[in-house]
């Protein structure tokens, strides 16, 4: 078992769902990811994603402490597709990253979709971002049939 620091190890991360109390530390694990410190655009991203599916909204904690976080949601034949769950934000705090937290909330957010009877995940990942598409490969993604469009205003 990977050591997180401080004698723990990844035995004593929780995975539980989101609760509103959460927001300041998922705002100061955003703050020291990204360097912004962004309440405002939490607040909304927790208002709008555990209001689509509670289940899919996942926090790891440790110590009592929360480390990181995934939202989800299920999407309805959105692009054509069938009823897909889908990963859209996740984070890790950064002394804590590659020990294990991002692939036991993935694994707990896969779980919540398969006994909701999903039959695939997806995710948007941006391919010049290679830590998070190595992340995703190693979690079995592999490309999918979308393919993201854009014109330039
Ligand atoms: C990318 C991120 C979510 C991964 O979470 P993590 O807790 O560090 O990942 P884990 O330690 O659980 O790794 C899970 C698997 O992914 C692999 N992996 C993760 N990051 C990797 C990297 N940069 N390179 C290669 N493999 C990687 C691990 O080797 C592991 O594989 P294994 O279980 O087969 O050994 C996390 O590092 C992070 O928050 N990064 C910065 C923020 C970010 O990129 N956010 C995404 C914006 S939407």
């Amino acid at each position: 078992m990977a050591e997180t620091g401080k004698g723990a190890s990844m035995n004593d991360i929780t995975i539980r769902p989101l609760v509103w109390r959460d927001l300041d530390a998922i705002v100061k694990i955003d703050q020291k990811v990204t360097g912004k410190q962004r309440d405002v655009f939490w607040q909304n991203k927790i208002t709008s994603y555990s209001g689509l599916d509670p289940g899919a909204c996942l926090v790891a904690e440790l110590d009592g402490e929360v480390v990181g976080f995934m939202f989800g949601e299920r999407k309805y034949f959105e692009y054509g597709a069938p009823q897909s769950g889908w990963i859209e934000i996740i984070g890790i705090r950064p002394d804590l990253q590659h020990k294990g937290i991002g692939r036991l909330l993935a694994e707990a957010l896969l779980g919540h979709f398969r006994r909701s009877h999903i039959g695939a995940v997806q995710t948007m990942v941006n391919p010049e971002d290679k830590n998070i598409m190595a992340f995703f490969e190693a979690m079995g993604f592999e490309r999918g049939p979308l393919v993201n469009m854009q014109r330039k205003l």
